[in-house]
């Protein structure tokens, strides 16, 4: 029988990290960060010194990058990128601009397809990204697509930040959140869109135990 799949997709923000951590938890189902993956090589890149405009060195950058997803001992998953733990890291603005730039690269991304589906494994997988219902896993059971106001995503995004005791401006994050959208929209290899199939979950007002429960329901009559 084949393993099932519950994608959710989404622009930055939405909240889509957050939902399919706890819902493949939930379900005791393994779960893929496909976006780490992603800022895991423009990490690497950076460390490396290579330009984000060099398309062939990123490439080459992408096959030499190894990811590893660990759970720390307090359950948190850490993302050890050659052999270094770059969790943190990972998690900057930086990183994320960096990955939105690799991720336009086709060849970057048919490299990084095959690692992304061995995470398909039994009892099932949860993934989260811009493609996976579109490209990735086009045969995933379930489908989600999650939004939310851009607003409302500047606001998460400036409350995550401050909370680590970084301080930047709510223009500033929303420019920077309405850009990469832009960019991960509009690029001609998997831009983000939603799959036919997948159901739309607007997460505007909403919290997070309220999306999570919605997710569930539509797995719980046939899972
Ligand atoms: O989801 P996250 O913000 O970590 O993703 C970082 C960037 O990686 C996105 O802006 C997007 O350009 C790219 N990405 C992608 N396809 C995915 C996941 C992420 O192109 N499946």
């Amino acid at each position: 029988d084949i393993v099932p799949v519950l994608t959710i997709d989404g622009p930055s923000g939405s909240g889509k990290g957050t939902i399919s951590r706890l819902v493949a938890h939930r379900l005791g189902w393994h779960y893929l960060d496909s976006g780490a993956l992603y800022r895991a090589v423009g990490v690497a890149a950076g460390w490396a010194g290579i330009d984000l405009d060099d398309d062939g060195a990123l490439v080459r950058c992408t096959f030499d990058t190894q990811v590893d997803f660990t759970e720390a001992g307090d359950g948190e998953l850490r993302v050890i990128v050659n052999g270094t733990d770059a969790t943190d890291e990972l998690r900057t603005e930086t990183a994320g601009a960096a990955a939105s730039a690799i991720a336009a690269i086709p060849q970057v991304r048919a490299a990084l397809r095959d690692r992304q589906r061995a995470f398909r494994q039994p009892p099932g997988l949860v993934t989260d990204g811009r493609d996976m219902g579109t490209v990735i896993f086009p045969d995933a059971r379930y489908k989600v697509f999650l939004t939310a106001s851009a607003e409302e995503r500047a606001e998460r995004r400036h409350k995550q930040l401050k909370s680590k005791g970084v301080s930047v401006t709510m223009d500033g994050l929303l420019r920077e959140i309405l850009a990469r959208d832009a960019r991960d929209a509009g690029r001609t290899v998997a831009p983000l869109r939603p799959a036919d199939d997948a159901v739309h979950i607007d997460t505007t007002g909403l919290g997070i135990d309220a999306v999570v429960e919605r997710v569930l329901a539509l797995v719980a009559p046939r899972a």
